[in-house]
């Protein structure tokens, strides 16, 4: 097993731009699992299968080879030999990847990929169970969060200079919900493990977020 950080929290906390930042610092690899549940999003997506219907969902799973790569500190993720690295930032998919994310089946099938890349590697890895379920035993713990209304706009912002057009409002409203489905989901739920070190970035800026994070992960990993 490597050294394992986890970092768990809401949509739009900056845990992805956070994580790859701390990991280039640390000399980690950066695994972004919520690319993982936007590729069979994607892949349900494109089918036309209705994401909210489990069995539908389920039986697609034996169609779908998701398969991460790093190149030059870079994570790319292929559908069934298909690099759907920028794909899956679409709006469109992160719904889908919010409703497949909540079948058991779905979890369970990521699952193994998670687990052997924190145990072949030094991670950083981020999503919304990885201190809970994925790597109950990581060295370091972290819930990242930051209040709804700037988590969008910061989403909102993100997704104007990618050239898509949303409204502050629509990407408020999709923040909301994809919180509620998230943490009320009964499969593991978004919630920070009990061990977790809580870290807020509502005031703060990246530079300072990323200095918090970074003084948070020294102290934990120097502890005995
Ligand atoms: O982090 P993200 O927005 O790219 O994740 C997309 C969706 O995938 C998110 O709505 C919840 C789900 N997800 C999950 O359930 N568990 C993870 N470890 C990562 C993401």
């Amino acid at each position: 097993m490597g050294i394992n950080i986890a970092i768990d929290g809401p949509s739009g906390a900056g845990k992805s731009t956070l994580s790859r930042k701390l990991a280039e610092r640390l000399n980690y690899i950066y695994v972004d699992t919520g690319a993982l549940y936007r590729t069979v999003g994607l892949y349900i997506l494109r089918k036309k299968i209705d994401p909210s219907d489990v069995e539908k969902v389920e039986a697609a799973l034996p169609e779908i080879e998701v398969s991460l790569r790093y190149i030059n500190g870079e994570q790319y993720v292929y559908l069934n030999g298909e690099d759907v690295s920028s794909d899956i930032r679409i709006h469109e998919v992160s719904q889908y990847a919010s409703l497949v994310s909540a079948v058991p089946a779905v979890r369970r099938f990521l699952f193994e990929t998670q687990r052997r890349l924190a145990e072949e590697h030094d991670v950083i890895m981020d999503g919304r169970d990885i201190g809970t379920v994925v790597l109950p035993d990581a060295e370091v713990k972290i819930f990242l969060t930051a209040s709804a209304e700037v988590r969008a706009q910061r989403r909102y912002n993100e997704l104007l200079e990618r050239g898509q057009q949303v409204s502050y409002k629509q990407v408020l409203a999709d923040v909301c919900r994809r919180d509620e489905q998230d943490m009320n989901r009964s499969v593991a739920p978004l919630k920070p493990a009990e061990d977790s070190v809580i870290v807020d970035t509502s005031d703060c800026s990246f530079d300072e977020s990323l200095a918090l994070l970074y003084q948070t992960v020294q102290e934990r990993l120097r502890r005995p």
